[in-house]
């Protein structure tokens, strides 16, 4: 058994911010299934949010954000995170983030959806990977323990707390405990319950399975994010950077459709505005094999070199297309998860001594949907909030209490099993399946026969996914057996997002249901909270919290 004061499980932005804000003289450890630098933060492109110009003010910010949650947000924690946000960005710039930088040296900062200030900072389109890098070399400096491709395969409950976890060493196989006196979850998102999807492959939501499989509710599920500019066919983002530059959005007859949908904003409505409005082109007939067209060519080659650069290549490599000289095809596609784990404002779940932050948390600071540059931000400033929290908690630490064997024997004997079979269905097929039905039927404009389509086949897929053969029987590095569990916490979430999504008889954010057009404040201002039960999602209902922004109508 190994043991840590703070055990973060999860090696991204989320994670890592969470590490490097624990001192000297605490032991903290961070266990990830792939090395840090390969997480999703590393794919994030067009920047993050924060209220550092002056002529801009965070409540801006924050009004903006309660808005474009269709005021589902809870208003007390999009006020934490924007007020705080500027001090963390400058943080970020001290540590060694390089943000592009405007004429006169200060920090740029481009347009974004949704904004009513150009508030989004920005490292050219690949924030996230400097960011990332960033956040490694602190991770580095401080000396934190980290146990790099290690599968979680449990939490370690004990007395109704959270003690630690069951890991993996994927290159040995072996499993073991690692007992900590606080745990943090930072283990992204889920986007792979839906194919295509602008998701890395690991973005399974492993975290948030096991949190609901160890009694945590999972929060406003049936909010799942749909990016309006991903690649044709491979679902690959290409950043609303390249909107915020001025980039245009047309149809099959060249018309810049957005001016019919959201006049005042054009392109840089609200992501779940721009997406149902590119869905209705493509539905009634004016998209161009099941996609618009993204404009960039009046920006001219210098601004798309300069600004642009990993878009370029990435509609070069895998459309063939130049934007300096052709539109790109692009279309809504599967982005990111507003629902998660319940946390507080301070990461604090459910489960005393369980911490979650970043995109498997619902804090809920994007309520029915997110603004592009809202999830880096959330990511480091509910890390640090959360690692504040445990340390407070934690009151100075001390070796954690051992646990109980039956944590190891458990899973051990699950994964055995898994190993032991010698029959089945291959993975890939049962993933596929998973992600097709996901998204037919639980996508950008929903109703209840096809959400009802969904259940039916989520109902067929499970025992699938329950009787998979892993064919590689060997201990060292088995990735097909890591497939097999993470495709076990696919489903789990999978039937959360259906079932809250039939359950919600309206339209908000991007849960739009074509039967039940309107939001309907009287009965849904509420979350909607997950509980694993036997039968399935158990469904219960949680206020809204509202300081000072009264919902009203939502326009572009
Ligand atoms: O479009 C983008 O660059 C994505 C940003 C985000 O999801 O925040």
């Amino acid at each position: 058994m190994f043991a840590h004061d703070i055990l973060i499980i999860g090696g991204g932005l989320a994670g890592m911010r969470a590490a490097i804000e624990v001192p000297p003289g605490i032991d903290v450890a961070l266990v990830s299934k792939v090395h840090p630098l390969r997480s999703h933060s590393v794919a994030a492109q067009g920047g993050i949010n924060a209220a550092i110009n002056p002529r801009d003010s965070w409540e801006s910010h924050a009004f903006d954000t309660v808005k474009g949650s269709d005021y589902l947000g809870d208003q007390d924690a999009i006020e934490v995170m924007c007020e705080e946000g500027p001090q963390d960005i400058l943080a970020l710039e001290r540590m060694g983030a390089i943000f592009s930088r405007d004429a006169d040296g200060h920090i740029a900062q481009r347009p974004f959806g949704a904004a009513s200030f150009p508030r989004t900072c920005y490292a050219a389109d690949r924030t996230g990977h400097a960011l990332l890098h960033v956040m490694y070399e602190q991770l580095l400096k401080r000396r934190a323990k980290t146990y790099e491709e290690w599968y979680v395969t449990s939490l370690v409950i004990e007395g109704g707390a959270c003690r630690g976890c069951v890991a993996m060493n994927i290159f040995t196989g072996e499993l073991d405990v690692i007992a900590a006196n606080a745990v943090i979850l930072a283990t992204g998102g889920y986007g792979r319950v839906f194919a295509p999807s602008t998701n890395a492959l690991i973005n399974t939501g492993d975290g948030m399975s096991m949190a609901y499989r160890a009694g945590a509710p999972l929060m406003d599920m049936e909010m799942v994010q749909f990016h309006p500019t991903t690649l044709k066919r491979t679902g690959i983002l290409i950043s609303e950077g390249a909107r915020g530059e001025g980039g245009y959005l047309i149809n099959a007859k060249g018309e810049r459709f957005m001016a019919k949908y959201a006049p005042n904003k054009l392109e840089l409505a609200s992501r779940d505005v721009v997406s149902r409005a590119e869905q209705d082109e493509i539905d009634e007939g004016r998209g161009i094999n099941d996609c618009v067209l993204l404009d960039l060519r009046h920006l001219g080659r210098q601004k798309i070199l300069e600004r642009l650069p990993q878009i370029r290549e990435l509609a070069i490599t895998y459309v063939g297309v130049d934007p300096i000289e052709a539109p790109i095809p692009i279309r809504p596609g599967a982005h990111y998860s507003m629902g998660g784990i319940k946390t507080d404002t301070w990461g604090r779940t459910s489960i005393p001594g369980l911490y979650a932050a970043g995109e498997c948390a619902c804090v809920s600071v994007h309520g029915g949907n997110r603004l592009g540059g809202n999830s880096l931000l959330d990511t480091i400033v509910f890390g640090r909030r959360s690692a504040q929290h445990a340390l407070r908690q934690i009151r100075g630490g001390g070796t954690p209490e051992p646990v109980g064997r039956e944590h190891l024997e458990r899973d051990r004997e699950r994964i055995e099993r898994l190993r032991a079979r010698r029959s089945g269905e291959r993975i890939a097929a049962v993933r596929e399946a998973l992600g097709q039905a996901m998204s037919e039927d639980v996508s950008v404009f929903r109703t209840r026969e096809r959400l009802e389509n969904a259940r039916r086949a989520l109902r067929e897929i499970r025992p699938r996914v329950e009787s998979v053969v892993v064919q590689d029987k060997s201990r060292v590095f088995n990735t097909e057996l890591i497939s097999a569990l993470e495709l076990s916490c696919l489903m789990d979430l999978a039937e959360t997002i259906v079932e809250g999504a039939l359950a919600r008889e309206e339209s908000r954010g991007a849960h739009a249901r074509r039967d039940f057009p309107t939001r309907d404040d009287a009965n849904w201002l509420k979350h909607t909270l997950a509980y694993a039960s036997p039968s399935g999602p158990r469904l219960e209902y949680l206020p809204v919290t509202v300081t000072k922004y009264l919902p009203k109508e939502r326009t572009y």
